[in-house]
């Protein structure tokens, strides 16, 4: 109910702090008041809309992006909002603190956010230790990542102790190669080294088939920042190893939709409705591409149905929010949920 009054009343207040400080806050709410008897207080009802990619049932199309619960602390929180999935992390195997701080920055008269991050977060094994307390009963998504001190040729370690913590955990497991907030790290989508990455986590997604039991599919998440080359080249290597699903996109490095805003030339990540024309080009570029052979869930710059079903048309078969669900609260969830 008072999801109504977010736009209106909600957001003027906390926009008037610090971003950062305003996300601890609302996850500490979130992961407070989740899990306690008060838990109803978050309750949004929204409908039933099933749908099934990468084997699994979703019971409604709409995701909360990565990012967001890194280390996966409000996932009972979000969950009664209403998401269909929830994707957790970037989690990497250590702890580490991220970029220093200022590292957050709304972009307000465009609706964008600009952040370098860095994946702060508490490492893997906290991670699951929180995943596994909680009594969501949507899809979780874990989302890995590399620790900023590994050297990128070690990259495939840290992926690979990753996957082999979170498998028995994670209905789906995301392969971020896309943060421009890691030095080197999207160099990962490119060439032999992408060759290389994938062939190996799709021979211990093989391994820890046989061992747990279960197949969890393995989604790779890309950038928008891509030539038509580079996602011929990309296409071509996830059919090649038939990964389980694309994610598309992650935040630009680019700055032409938000010339001379503030906070624009901060260094980091753009997302938000910015973002929107670039990522869903992405997307209907890699469905030509893909055919049908490998699903793509759909994210950047979603505030609205409109900027949601533009992403299913153009090809996606799931959606997230990230930045959307900032400037429009969980009633975003809501519309989008009832309205695709
Ligand atoms: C503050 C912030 C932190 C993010 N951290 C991550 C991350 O850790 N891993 C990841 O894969 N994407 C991360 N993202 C990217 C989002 O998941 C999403 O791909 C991107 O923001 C575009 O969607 P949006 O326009 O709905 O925000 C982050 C985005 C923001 C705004």
């Amino acid at each position: 109910m008072f999801y109504h009054f977010y736009e209106s009343m909600i957001r003027p207040v906390i926009f008037k702090f610090d971003p950062e400080f305003v996300h601890e806050m609302t996850m500490s709410m979130l992961h407070h008041v989740g899990r306690s008897p008060l838990g109803f207080l978050l309750k949004q009802s929204v409908p039933e809309r099933p749908v099934e990619v990468m084997g699994l049932r979703f019971k409604n199309p709409v995701g909360l992006a990565a990012g967001l619960d890194k280390n996966a602390v409000a996932i009972d929180g979000l969950g009664k909002i209403g998401f269909g999935f929830i994707e957790v992390g970037t989690v990497t195997p250590m702890p580490q603190p991220g970029n220093p701080k200022k590292r957050l920055f709304r972009v307000v008269p465009a609706g964008g956010i600009i952040n370098r991050m860095g994946f702060n977060n508490d490492g893997v094994d906290a991670l699951l230790r929180n995943v596994e307390m909680s009594r969501y009963d949507g899809i979780i998504g874990i989302n890995i990542g590399k620790n900023k001190l590994t050297p990128l040729e070690k990259s495939l370690d840290d992926y690979l102790i990753c996957m082999d913590k979170v498998y028995r955990y994670a209905d789906y497991i995301t392969v971020n190669i896309s943060s421009p907030n890691t030095p080197n790290l999207r160099k990962l989508q490119f060439g032999e080294q992408f060759d290389e990455l994938l062939a190996a986590l799709k021979s211990k997604q093989a391994d820890l088939k046989d061992l747990h039991g279960k197949y969890v599919p393995l989604a790779v998440k890309i950038a928008p920042d891509l030539s038509d080359e580079e996602l011929a080249s990309v296409a071509s290597t996830l059919l090649k190893h038939r990964l389980d699903a694309v994610i598309a996109t992650n935040t630009t490095i680019t700055r032409e939709a938000v010339f001379d805003m503030p906070h624009a030339y901060e260094q980091g990540g753009l997302s938000g409705r910015p973002l929107l024309p670039k990522s869903t080009e992405i997307i209907r570029k890699l469905h030509h591409l893909l055919k049908d052979e490998i699903p793509i869930i759909g994210v950047g710059g979603i505030d609205s149905v409109s900027s949601a079903r533009e992403k299913l048309e153009a090809g996606a078969k799931l959606v997230q929010i990230y930045t959307g669900f900032i400037y429009r609260g969980p009633a975003l969830v809501k519309e989008l949920v009832e309205n695709l």
